[in-house]
């Protein structure tokens, strides 16, 4: 009776949700406080006050028009001033005309998949990825192609990508700062992975976008640096989005920056605003492209993050768990104590800890902690990390 592909998939996207809702009915039982969900990357932070303000503005002023439909692509001002800011980022030359406003940076994806991908196109992640890039690709005829990492590091093996590019790779996504390991890709291994673009590129007469899918890049830790992917890529596509920076990820609302070194720019440009509104978006929320233009540059504590991070990562090695440092966003990636990361999950929801496994990532044997959480929740949290750590250690 329903489309059959996506009650397939409603089984296999159900991690991160599963735990929500198991997270739910622990609360019930238990209480809300005795419960650790390290599930969701849902910001605990409020916004910025620049954000208050700027709706407060809006609100009281009663601007004639401004909830109205406008140009698809968004208000144009808004998307000069965010062009402005990448161009400042960048040294390369942008308008409003490379911006178009989204719903998201979901929504973006979408919108760019969809302006791209012919039928069987490939598109080639990094694991470990956000789950949604599967079905975001599906969406638009297109096939995920998974590029293994380096475990030591986390950093795609770039022999493998090397491999896992053909004649019908339409585009390679790039998350960084990485969910849900938090590595930050270094300007050195992104150059790399542009001269082999470049490289295959020439060698199958194609072209391959760069969709830098980065709404983690302002949360970054001890001085790290997001390299600008304008300077460093031909043919990249940025796809951020204000709902971790600011805070704002109920609000729907981002953005697509393409480069002015893509060929037939113009052309992209007009199928993304076509695509913005025959994916049934029409345009970005009008109030809140407003408002981050307002408060463009503005972001959350970014202490207050580095703070949980240094917490838990300290807690959790000194109990035994190993993991990368994370250099930026809001995730720790440990290793599982057993090679069966769900197991792992399932036997840790004894302790009331709310974890996902790494397989619901493309990289099984791990798993993910979203520590955007109230930092007591973190330090009461430590006690059920060390039960479950001696119930696999035999003490
Ligand atoms: C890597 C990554 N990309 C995209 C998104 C979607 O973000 P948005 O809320 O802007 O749609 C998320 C959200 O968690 C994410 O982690």
């Amino acid at each position: 009776m329903f489309s059959k592909k996506i009650i397939n998939n409603l089984d296999k996207a159900s991690w991160i949700r599963a735990m929500f809702e198991e997270g739910e009915k622990l609360s019930k039982k238990y209480g809300a406080d005795k419960v650790y969900d390290f599930s969701l990357g849902n910001p605990y932070a409020e916004p910025p006050v620049e954000v208050m303000e700027s709706l407060k503005k809006y609100i009281l002023n009663s601007e004639k028009g401004i909830h109205r439909y406008m140009n698809n692509a968004g208000y144009p001002k808004v998307r000069e001033k965010i062009a402005k800011f990448l161009q400042k980022q960048s040294n390369i030359e942008l308008s409003a005309n490379n911006v178009v406003m989204t719903v998201g940076a979901a929504g973006g994806l979408n919108v760019v998949l969809k302006a791209i991908l012919n039928n069987e196109e490939e598109v080639i992640v990094f694991a470990p990825y956000f789950v949604e890039y599967n079905f975001y690709v599906d969406n638009h005829g297109g096939r995920t192609v998974v590029v293994s990492p380096d475990k030591s590091n986390f950093e795609p093996n770039l022999s493998d990508f090397q491999n896992s590019i053909t004649k019908n790779t339409k585009a390679l996504i790039i998350n960084n700062p990485n969910n849900p390991t938090g590595v930050v890709y270094s300007e050195e291994k992104l150059k790399y992975i542009a001269e082999i673009i470049e490289k295959k590129e020439k060698e199958y007469g194609t072209t391959i976008f760069v969709i830098s899918d980065q709404p983690y890049g302002e949360i970054v830790y001890d001085g790290t640096k997001v390299p600008s992917m304008f300077s460093i890529f031909n043919n990249a596509i940025i796809v951020n989005s204000f709902s971790k920076s600011l805070g704002l990820a109920g609000e729907r609302i981002g953005y697509i920056a393409a480069s002015s070194k893509i060929k037939d720019i113009n052309l992209l440009m007009s199928a993304l605003s076509f695509c913005n509104r025959t994916l049934g978006f029409v345009n970005a929320p009008g109030l809140f492209q407003k408002v981050v233009c307002d408060s463009l540059g503005a972001k959350i504590d970014i202490e207050e993050y580095k703070k949980r991070r240094d917490f838990l990562y300290e807690n959790l090695t000194r109990i035994g768990f190993e993991c990368v440092k994370p250099q930026g966003a809001f995730y720790l990636f440990p290793k599982a104590l057993i090679d069966d990361d769900v197991e792992f999950v399932k036997r840790a929801l004894k302790y009331n800890l709310l974890l996902v496994p790494g397989s619901g990532f493309g990289c099984p044997g791990y798993f993910r902690i979203s520590y955007c959480v109230q930092f007591d929740m973190i330090e009461n949290s430590i006690s059920a990390f060390e039960k479950l750590a001696e119930e696999f250690n035999g003490n």
